[in-house]
């Protein structure tokens, strides 16, 4: 069986990263569509190393007949847009932050809570978490089956690629103009990103943390377990590709660090890589372009009676967005999960 697939956003950093993974997994595709604004309609992206597709319009694009559309185009698109594909018949998986905290549809992360995808069929939407919050409890999915995580205290260094194609541009042109002592106005971020760290991703909310960070309690809590308590200082970093997080967890039970390491090194889509010298940890540009969730640095946080601080990598635009869009996807096919909906 192949299936119709459309890339909604395919002309963004995750739009061409799903188009790129679709590809390299060899998803089972009868067609592929690739879908951004009236701006760049009529224009190409690449679909593996032969294919070039001519991007079509959303706002004149048909949903009818597709089986799955992968969105990434921003929130406030995906609102209009993504219930007019599920309305007809379609599957949408959509990596925007719009539909994530919606009751009637599931937030998935395909190691963690694979049996959610069962309930898409409320409102045909499924919802990929946001990129932080997907590296986190992939690693901390095997330590609450074990020790249970009472609390998480994270802060989080992220790359420019999470704002997206603009984000990158900003870092490189503010990087350009600070060799010849100018400066660029900020236009995507808050302040100036080169040679710089913000700590602002998304906008202020009244308590006084900002919007990323209010994300990764609240997707966590549905993910994993509503129960975890989770406090995140979340801090724009200048590095292109790859998201870091310092990681502090205190748990119920007991837990050492070797056998952190080894429910860790069972886990699915986590590699350890912890050695204690010189470099023997993963930093974010070493994750571009892998699939893993990286864990280093694991050690005992004996500030609590249970703890654990951990440093956790991964590249936000693969596992954070489109690995993880097409592992659901992938997921649905194994189940036969669109056969069963159209019976
Ligand atoms: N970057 C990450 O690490 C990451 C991770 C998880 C989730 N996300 C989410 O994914 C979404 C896209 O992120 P991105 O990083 O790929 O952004 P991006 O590089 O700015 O790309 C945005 C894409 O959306 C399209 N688009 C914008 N307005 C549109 C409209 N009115 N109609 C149709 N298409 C439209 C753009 O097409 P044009 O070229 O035609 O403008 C482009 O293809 C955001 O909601 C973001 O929060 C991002």
């Amino acid at each position: 069986m192949a299936f119709r697939v459309a890339v909604v956003g395919a002309t963004g950093a995750v739009g061409r990263e799903i188009l790129k993974t679709l590809y390299e997994r060899n998803f089972p595709i009868s067609e592929v569509a690739a879908v951004a604004s009236g701006r760049s309609a009529g224009g190409q992206v690449s679909f593996g190393d032969e294919r070039i597709l001519t991007v079509k319009n959303l706002e004149k694009f048909d949903f009818a007949g597709w089986d799955f559309a992968l969105f990434s185009p921003g929130a406030a698109v995906s609102a209009v847009h993504a219930p007019r594909a599920a309305a007809s018949g379609c599957v949408v998986i959509d990596n925007t932050s719009q539909f994530r905290m919606d009751p009637d549809v599931p937030l998935v992360v395909p190691e963690v809570n694979p049996e959610a995808i069962a309930k898409f069929g409320k409102r045909n939407i499924i919802a990929n978490p946001n990129c932080s919050t997907i590296q986190m409890v992939v690693a901390l999915k095997p330590l609450h089956d074990r020790f249970r995580i009472k609390r998480v205290v994270v802060a989080t260094y992220q790359s420019v690629s999470g704002a997206g194609k603009e984000g990158m541009d900003e870092l490189l042109a503010n990087t350009k103009v600070h060799y010849v002592h100018d400066k660029n106005p900020p236009q995507v971020f808050q302040k100036d990103i080169a040679f710089n760290v913000i700590p602002q991703i998304d906008m202020f909310m009244d308590d006084g943390s900002t919007k990323e960070e209010w994300k990764m309690a609240v997707e966590t809590r549905k993910i994993l377990d509503p129960n975890i308590a989770v406090i995140a200082t979340c801090v724009r970093v200048p590095v292109f590709i790859g998201h870091a997080e310092a990681v502090h967890v205190e748990f119920e039970n007991p837990v050492t660090v070797n056998e952190a390491r080894a429910a860790l090194r069972g886990a699915p889509g986590v590699i350890v890589h912890d050695n204690r010298v010189d470099g023997g940890y993963i930093t974010p540009a070493e994750s571009q372009g892998e699939d893993a969730v990286y864990v280093s640095r694991i050690r005992k946080d004996s500030t609590v009676p249970h703890g654990l601080a951990m440093w956790i990598v991964s590249d936000n635009l693969r596992k954070g967005a489109a690995l993880n869009a097409v592992q659901i996807a992938e997921y649905m096919v194994a189940k036969n999960m669109l056969a069963k909906k159209a019976a």
